[in-house]
């Protein structure tokens, strides 16, 4: 059977990961999280004095740039593809507050976007991938067979990213956890360089009030489709 690229673009904690490994689970797809990288790059940053309350020493960046290095090593046990930075594992300190209040500053530098976006369609070209960002389906693969516009009542994310960060012991009140994802948003779509946007072509998934089961469900029968579309699509073409 064919494999096709998926991409998933959404605001923040919209469940973009949550569903994409799901799917990757059910398909057997590699699932790839961008904004992953982009934290990793923003550690990088926070350690070495080029990133200080969001602001970003632009020279010091590009002079550092070729010596940061991302990359992924599927895990066996957790199923997932997980980050490494210069050879570490950092899965779990990409998730702190402190990357999230950060992070978008680093993502927003045109030269990080370039050298991140090279390695996504590196990663992606044998397709098979299920890719969850902010410009992947208008700019990474902008011929992905599937692509998904996710969003949510702004609440309804606060409250699951608070679960998601008490679950890890880092306690918030909703208050600042709701004005760092509403800052992230604001820059994420304001921002010059590739800013998140809705490819016209996108199917937009609004899962305020539906469950992840129900969301699932409706995605992998829209792949089912498109998988029996372009193996019919396939077959006739083989034949005349
Ligand atoms: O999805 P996330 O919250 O882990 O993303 C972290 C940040 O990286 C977020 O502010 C948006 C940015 N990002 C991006 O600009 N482009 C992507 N393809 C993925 C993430």
């Amino acid at each position: 059977m064919s494999k096709i690229t998926v991409a998933i673009d959404g605001y923040s904690s919209c469940g973009k990961s949550t569903l994409a490994k799901a799917l990757a689970q059910k398909l057997n797809y590699n699932y790839i999280d961008t904004g992953a990288m982009y934290r990793a790059v923003a550690i990088y940053c926070l350690r070495n004095d080029i990133i200080k309350d969001s602001l970003v020493d632009y020279d010091k960046l590009m002079e550092s740039l070729n010596d940061i290095e991302v990359y992924f090593v599927y895990n066996t046990v957790t199923k997932t593809s997980e980050v490494f930075l210069n050879g570490e594992h950092v899965e779990k300190e990409i998730r702190s507050m402190q990357v999230a209040n950060n992070v978008s500053s680093i993502s927003s530098i045109k030269e990080v976007r370039e050298k991140m976006v090279i390695l996504q369609r590196e990663i992606g070209k044998g397709k098979g991938v299920i890719m969850d960002g902010r410009d992947i389906g208008t700019h990474v693969f902008p011929d992905a067979e599937l692509k998904l516009f996710m969003t949510a009542d702004n609440d309804v994310r606060t409250q699951r990213r608070l679960d998601e960060l008490s679950s890890k012991g880092e306690y918030h009140t909703f208050d600042d956890v709701k004005h760092s994802l509403e800052k992230r948003d604001y820059d994420d779509t304001t921002r010059k360089e590739n800013p998140l946007s809705q490819a016209d072509d996108a199917i937009v998934l609004d899962n305020t009030d539906i469950s992840k089961e129900e969301q699932l469900e409706f995605v992998l029968k829209l792949i089912d489709d498109l998988l029996l579309t372009k193996d019919e699509f396939n077959k006739s073409t083989v034949k005349h």
